[in-house]
């Protein structure tokens, strides 16, 4: 989906140079690659080409088929694969830094070793930073559908590796009926750990899940945050301690489906309450969808203009948990491609006119 000629601002908004912070790593393999997977491994799949199984009618049944293409990965060179891919295919949405969430607890569950998991997602990492363009950490996902014990266990496994491998943690799966104050034993250790922390939450429950998350578990980031709408003295709270939501607009249409079109999303009232809003794909393996899609359909749906655009690739800046020289790097060279980029744009047009 190309933009008209009319508006430009959409297409242009696929080629900036991006930050993602909300994508996770098993949703991200690429479908023919879990199907050669699930081959070697001998893991009989339900059918042979996994895009049948990516209908989803809500969080949960989401949640039940990444249970499925998570049956496939069984080796740590199946981790190390996805990983160099998924980083393959965010450098072709130029997507220069990432913060990518992993969920062993779901590898886990088929009794792979969550040393097995880890060691071949740090191979991929290793193999991608010497021969890709992009940067990546990872954020360890408890999982909230599980017991808080077991999340205790992870944590304390995140706490031992290098920090500029695994950065944080955070909390997916299924948000319904969870408790998440449940999770605090979890959140505090990640914190004397001097572990970032982030939060799924408000994407399938209410705001008062944002609040817990805050509050309670000290999250300094919120993953998706749709219904912090609900609560406008939490976003005024939220806006003024920028803390950043990680939001997922084609993912809310198409996953937790509580949408049916970016444009009846509350990012551009959050955005206009002064939330620092930043735009992601979530699990782009699953919905079929990239990080530039996302883009190009913020821009539509709200009438963006590039300048506000190319300030949303600079908020993932803002919003990302790399060292203070590492996003002042990030800055310049953002800035040095907007330039170019508006550059290229004005000598299509001049060679069209
Ligand atoms: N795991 C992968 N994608 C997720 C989502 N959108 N919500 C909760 N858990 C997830
Ligand atoms: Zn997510």
């Amino acid at each position: 989906m190309l933009g008209s000629m009319s508006d430009p601002v959409p297409a242009l908004a696929r080629s900036l140079p991006k930050v993602e912070l909300h994508c996770h790593l098993e949703g991200s393999a690429r479908p023919a690659t879990i199907v050669e997977l699930a081959k070697k491994n001998g893991v009989a799949l339900p059918v042979d080409d996994p895009t049948e199984l990516f209908h989803f009618d809500d969080l949960n049944s989401f949640l039940a088929v990444y249970g499925i293409i998570c049956q496939s990965l069984v080796t740590a060179d199946d981790f190390r694969r996805i990983t160099y891919e998924a980083l393959e295919d965010a450098v072709a949405d130029r997507v220069r830094y990432r913060e990518m969430f992993f969920s062993p607890s779901f590898a886990m569950a088929y009794g792979v070793a969550l040393e097995t998991v880890w060691d071949g997602i740090r191979a991929g990492l290793a193999e991608a930073h010497a021969d890709l363009d992009v940067r990546c950490r990872m954020v360890l996902d408890v999982d909230k559908g599980g017991a808080p014990s077991a999340a205790t266990d992870l944590v304390a496994f995140a706490a031992q590796q290098d920090r500029d491998l695994i950065v944080g943690i955070g909390g997916d799966s299924t948000e319904r009926g969870v408790d998440h104050s449940t999770f605090l034993p979890a959140y505090e250790l990640a914190a004397r750990q001097g572990l970032r922390r982030t939060m799924h939450a408000g994407e399938d429950g209410p705001a008062e899940n944002i609040a817990i998350s805050l509050d309670v578990l000290g999250c300094e980031r919120i993953d998706h945050g749709v219904r912090l709408i609900d609560d406008p003295e939490l976003m005024a709270r939220v806006a003024e301690a920028r803390i950043p939501l990680t939001v997922c607009p084609l993912s809310n249409v198409l996953i937790a489906r509580m949408i049916d079109d970016v444009a009846e999303h509350p990012f551009a009232r959050q955005r206009e309450a002064g939330v620092l809003v930043t735009v992601n794909s979530d699990d782009p393996g699953m919905t079929g969808t990239t990080i530039s899609d996302d883009y190009e359909h913020v821009a539509r749906a709200f009438s963006y203009d590039l300048d506000t655009m190319e300030q949303l690739a600079l908020d993932g800046i803002e919003a990302c948990w790399a060292p203070d020289d590492e996003k002042a790097a990030l800055r310049t060279r953002f800035l040095a491609e907007f330039d170019a980029g508006r550059a290229d744009a004005d000598m299509a047009v001049r060679g069209m006119s």
